[in-house]
């Protein structure tokens, strides 16, 4: 039993999960995402805690705070623009997963480009609310393979 802390950060606009363009990001709400994550996290050991913001800057902040082992974190649109997000996860060293609902390279050319992508542990993209599940066990499986923040 691995005792791992896992923070979640949702971007823009996925608030309104459930409602917003279904055909891109399916019918479940961010409050099923975080509960399927939260009973995944049991399953596997490791603690949830979710958040999700609206703006940049909250989310630089939030960045900055983290004491966590890992990072799932869905940008939204600030994937495609925000050098602050990049900046902020190059400051902490935490090892992330980046995760899109849709599959971002099958959409607008203007989403092909992450910010994050580079620095990324990994990335999971087009599962829909899946996607989440697989990137928490894509990141629990790589943390517990090495030392705790020590990757
Ligand atoms: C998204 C893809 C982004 O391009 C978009 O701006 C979002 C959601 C996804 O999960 O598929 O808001 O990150």
């Amino acid at each position: 039993m691995s005792n791992l802390h896992i923070q979640v950060i949702h971007g823009p606009n996925l608030n309104m999960l459930g409602t917003r363009e279904p055909g891109h990001y399916g019918n479940q709400t961010l409050t099923d995402i975080d509960e399927e994550l939260i009973t995944l996290g049991d399953t596997l050991g490791v603690r949830i805690t979710s958040f999700q913001s609206n703006h940049e800057g909250e989310i630089v902040d939030k960045i900055q705070q983290l004491h966590v082992d890992g990072l799932i974190i869905n940008p939204a649109a600030y994937t495609h623009t925000s050098i602050a997000i990049r900046d902020a996860l190059l400051a902490i060293k935490v090892p992330f997963i980046e995760v899109h609902l849709s599959n971002i390279h099958r959409r607008e050319t203007f989403r092909h480009q992450s910010m994050l992508v580079d620095v990324a542990t990994g990335v999971i993209a087009g599962f829909g609310a899946h996607s989440y599940s697989l990137a928490l066990r894509g990141l629990h499986h790589q943390l517990s393979q090495t030392t705790p923040n020590n990757i």
